[in-house]
This record gives structure tokens, C-alpha cells and sequence, in this order.
């Protein structure tokens, strides 16, 4: 029998209660493949991930092999092919996603070491817990053993919202959008990108938006729109943010046929620096993750994209003490 570990941290919280229901129903994995879901939180959250288990067994899904709590972080991590970093400290009203980085820097520099020391070269890492982005940065760090390729950030939440966004204004589907991508980092000094984008193959229907409409509604809107379902919602995004980290997990798995955003630490043609987790124009296929590098960038776009690449440099910055321990 063939079988794949996954694990999730924060496995009792907001996020995991939709994901690890999203990735047990789906089909990512083909059908003759088992499902081990390694699940990780606190000592006080184990009562909480009892029920969780329990309510996972009681699913009976045909592609679970096996489930392990605990709130030992080597035991949840050994063997892992895939681990999804969630567990962190989500914003409240009023706070912006950077406030979170000293709080949120500890436990992934505590997990990334562990992580270091018990799992396979080849394990993908995907950082959710905010700031994402330098999260990612904290975890490439100290788990130098991982190549930093198999280490990307969520922002495909941005992208689905970007999507969904302009197929509401145009009323079309959102399977009708392509090439529509998120520059930069997780914040509100993301760039959602309509400029290589096109509506049925076409980009014409890009062209007839208006500029108010894409300056002053669209790339606002993608930019705050975590704020805006914490607004509502009275706490963070979590159904959303599972359904994207599912797509994010199927495309690094399965690939993709659009252009994809994804936190990555790369070279790059765009004078973006190497030394932190920016969101580029991406192919994946063959879980092989390409920038799609030399495309044609104005002058008030690339003000955008150094704008979200000064903010990651200064995220960097604050965690540079951090980063020598
Ligand atoms: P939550 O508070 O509901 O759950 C977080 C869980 O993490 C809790 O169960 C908590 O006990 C656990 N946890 C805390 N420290 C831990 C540790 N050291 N090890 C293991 N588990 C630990 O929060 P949530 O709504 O699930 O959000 C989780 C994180 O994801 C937040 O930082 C949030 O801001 C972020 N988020 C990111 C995106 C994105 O697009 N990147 C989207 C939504 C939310
Ligand atoms: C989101 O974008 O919904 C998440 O990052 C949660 C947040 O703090 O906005």
C-alpha cells in the first residue's frame, strides 16, 4: 500500500477544522493512495484535537490510514511528505498581519529546527501562519537541511480573491480568468496583477475596466480583504484560507495550467531580492515551480511591487536578531 503522512500544525484551530476535512474528502491523491494526517497543537488544544479525531473517524474516509495527535512536534513531523505550517496567533480587528511576527516568529523558529533534525530533504513545507511570508523566511533559515525550493507561502487565498473579484465585475466565471497573479507578500502591499490577465483567452475585457474601478475598488479590495472578513466575521478568514491551501497543495502536487502565486525565495529577473519569500508569476508542473521571468512591467506597476518588496525587507529586518540565535 502506498501512503503519504501530511501534517498540520494548529490542528485544533479555526483553519484545520475546515482543512483536514478538505484534503480527507478530495482528491488530490490518487484513489490506491492512504492518507497518514499527522496532527500537531499545543498540550491545552489536545482535549480539542481528541474531538477533532474523533469526528475524522467518524467520516469514514475510504483514503485514511491513520491519525496522530499530539503536541509533540518531532513526533508530528517525522516521515511528514507534506507539512502544512498553521499553527500561530491569527490578527483581530485593528491589527496588521506584521503585528503578529515577534509572537508568531518563536514558534516557527522552534519548529523549523525540529523539522531540521527529523524530516526528509524532499518534504514540501507550506507556510500559512501570518506574517506568512517571513514565517517562511524563519523556517528556511533554520531548517537549512530542507532546500529552500520545497519551502513556499500561501497566497493563494489573494489569488482566489483576485479571481473572484473580477469575474463578480465582469460576470463571468471564475474559471473564465486567467493568468491573473498576486505579486509580493500576504499584506495589504500585495499587487494583484491585471495586466497579463485575460477573460476567455482574451484580454479584452481587461482592457474595457475602468482605471478608477482597478486603482481605487479592485487592487484595494484584494489588498484588504483579510481586514475586511475579520470586519464581518469577527475573527480571521478560515474556510477560505483551508479551500486555498487545498489548491495550493493540489498545484505543487498535481500542476496547474494557469499562472499561479506562491511566496517563493528565488533569483529573479524583476530586481526583487533573493532573501526573502516574494509571490512571483509561476508554472508548476511536475511539482517543479518556475517564475515566469522577463514579462513586460510598467513603471506604476513595479512602483507596486517594490512598495510589498520594501515591507518583506523590513519584515526581514525586524527579525534579523532572530535570525542569528
Ligand atoms: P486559530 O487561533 O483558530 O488556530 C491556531 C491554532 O494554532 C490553535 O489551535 C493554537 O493552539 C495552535 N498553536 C499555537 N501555537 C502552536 C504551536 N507552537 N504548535 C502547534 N499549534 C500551535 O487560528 P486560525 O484561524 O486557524 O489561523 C492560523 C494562522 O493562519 C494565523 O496566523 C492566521 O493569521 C493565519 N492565516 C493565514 C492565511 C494566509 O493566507 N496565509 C489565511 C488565513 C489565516
Ligand atoms: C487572510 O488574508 O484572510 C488571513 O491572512 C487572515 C488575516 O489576518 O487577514
Amino acid at each position: 500500500m502506498k501512503k503519504v503522512i501530511i501534517t498540520i500544525t494548529g490542528a485544533a484551530g479555526n483553519i484545520a477544522y475546515s482543512l483536514i476535512f478538505r484534503i480527507l474528502s478530495g482528491n488530490i491523491f490518487p484513489a490506491d493512495i492512504k492518507i497518514q494526517i499527522n496532527l500537531l497543537d499545543i498540550a491545552e488544544s489536545l482535549p480539542i484535537l481528541k474531538g477533532v479525531k474523533y469526528e475524522i473517524e467518524d467520516c469514514a474516509f475510504p483514503n485514511l490510514d491513520n491519525i496522530i495527535t499530539t503536541d509533540d512536534p518531532g513526533l508530528a513531523f517525522t516521515d511528514s511528505d507534506y507539512i502544512l505550517l498553521v499553527g500561530a496567533k491569527p490578527r483581530f480587528k485593528g491589527m496588521q498581519r506584521a503585528d503578529l511576527l515577534l509572537d508568531n516568529a518563536n514558534i516557527f523558529q522552534k519548529q523549523a529546527k525540529i523539522i531540521n533534525e527529523c524530516v526528509d530533504k524532499n518534504t514540501k513545507i507550506i507556510v500559512v501562519g501570518n506574517p506568512a511570508n517571513t514565517n517562511a523566511l524563519i523556517v528556511q533559515y533554520f531548517a537549512s537541511n530542507i532546500p529552500s525550493d520545497n519551502i513556499t507561502s500561501l497566497m493563494k487565498l489573494d489569488q482566489n480573491r483576485a479571481k473572484s473579484i473580477l469575474g463578480n465585475k465582469l460576470n463571468k466565471s471564475v474559471t473564465e480568468v486567467s493568468q491573473l497573479v498576486v505579486w509580493g507578500n500576504h499584506s495589504a502591499t500585495q499587487f494583484p496583477d491585471l495586466n497579463h490577465a485575460n477573460v476567455s483567452n482574451s484580454n479584452e475585457a481587461i482592457l474595457s475596466l475602468d482605471a478608477d474601478w482597478v486603482n481605487d475598488v479592485f487592487i484595494p479590495r484584494v489588498q484588504k480583504r483579510g481586514a475586511e472578513i475579520i470586519q464581518h466575521r469577527g475573527k480571521s478568514s478560515a474556510a477560505s484560507a483551508a479551500s486555498a491551501i487545498y489548491d495550493h497543495l493540489n498545484i505543487l502536487i498535481n500542476g496547474s495550467n494557469d499562472w499561479e502565486s506562491m511566496g517563493i525565495m528565488r533569483d529573479n529577473t524583476y530586481g526583487i531580492s533573493n532573501e526573502i519569500f516574494f509571490s512571483f508569476p509561476l508554472k508548476i508542473s511536475n511539482s517543479n515551480i518556475s517564475i515566469i521571468n522577463e514579462l513586460a512591467i510598467s513603471d506604476e506597476s513595479m512602483k507596486y511591487i517594490k512598495d510589498t518588496e520594501k515591507e518583506l525587507l523590513t519584515e526581514r529586518d525586524i527579525i534579523k536578531d532572530i535570525l542569528k540565535n
